[in-house]
């Protein structure tokens, strides 16, 4: 498998299999910008040519300095084979490369597939409420890279 950069071609594509990839609607969180403006921070894996995954991050550059992964999405197929592990694995290099002092994401209550994920990659997991609104609590995921300092949401 192999990651590379996202291309307009890729972005069109998951537009049109996010709702299925997901099991429901959540297309609004695959907005264009998360294509036009986020460079070499959005990934996508290829098996055979076909796209099978993809992570939308960015980098978040108050302090501490973070790499924030906003949607990572596996084709249902192609799920505990490992592309997710090595999207994450790919962009948390990047944002070491980039001096980034820890990781973050987040996800809605009860996402279990999401929860067993990150904490099978070493993240940790805060519930933390009215993150995203009155009455709307997170969990929000977070990963301090070594030799970085402490991490705080
Ligand atoms: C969550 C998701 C990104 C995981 O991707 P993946 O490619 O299947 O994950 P990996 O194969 O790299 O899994 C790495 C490890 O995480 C854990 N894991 C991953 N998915 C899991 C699940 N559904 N249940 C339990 N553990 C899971 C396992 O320990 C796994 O290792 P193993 O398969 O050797 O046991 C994928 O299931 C997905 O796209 N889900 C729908 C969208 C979503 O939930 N996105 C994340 C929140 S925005």
């Amino acid at each position: 498998m192999q990651t590379r950069k996202i291309t307009k071609a890729d972005y069109d594509e998951i537009v049109q299999v996010i709702d299925r990839w997901w099991g429901g609607p959540i297309s609004t969180f695959a907005h264009p910008i998360f294509f036009y403006e986020l460079g070499d921070n959005a990934l996508i894996v290829e098996h055979e040519g076909r796209l099978v995954g993809f992570l939308l991050g960015f980098i978040v550059f108050k302090t501490p300095k973070t790499g924030y992964v906003h949607l990572v999405g596996i084709h249902p197929d192609f799920r505990r084979q490992g592309v997710g592990r090595l999207l994450y694995e790919q962009f948390t290099e990047r944002c070491r490369s980039l001096a980034c002092e820890r990781m973050k994401a987040i996800t809605t209550v009860g996402h279990e597939g999401s929860m067993r994920f990150h904490e099978a990659l070493g993240w940790r997991a805060d519930e933390v409420e009215d993150y995203a609104g009155q009455g709307r609590k997170r969990i929000v995921f977070t990963k301090t890279l070594p030799g970085a300092a402490g991490a705080s949401s």
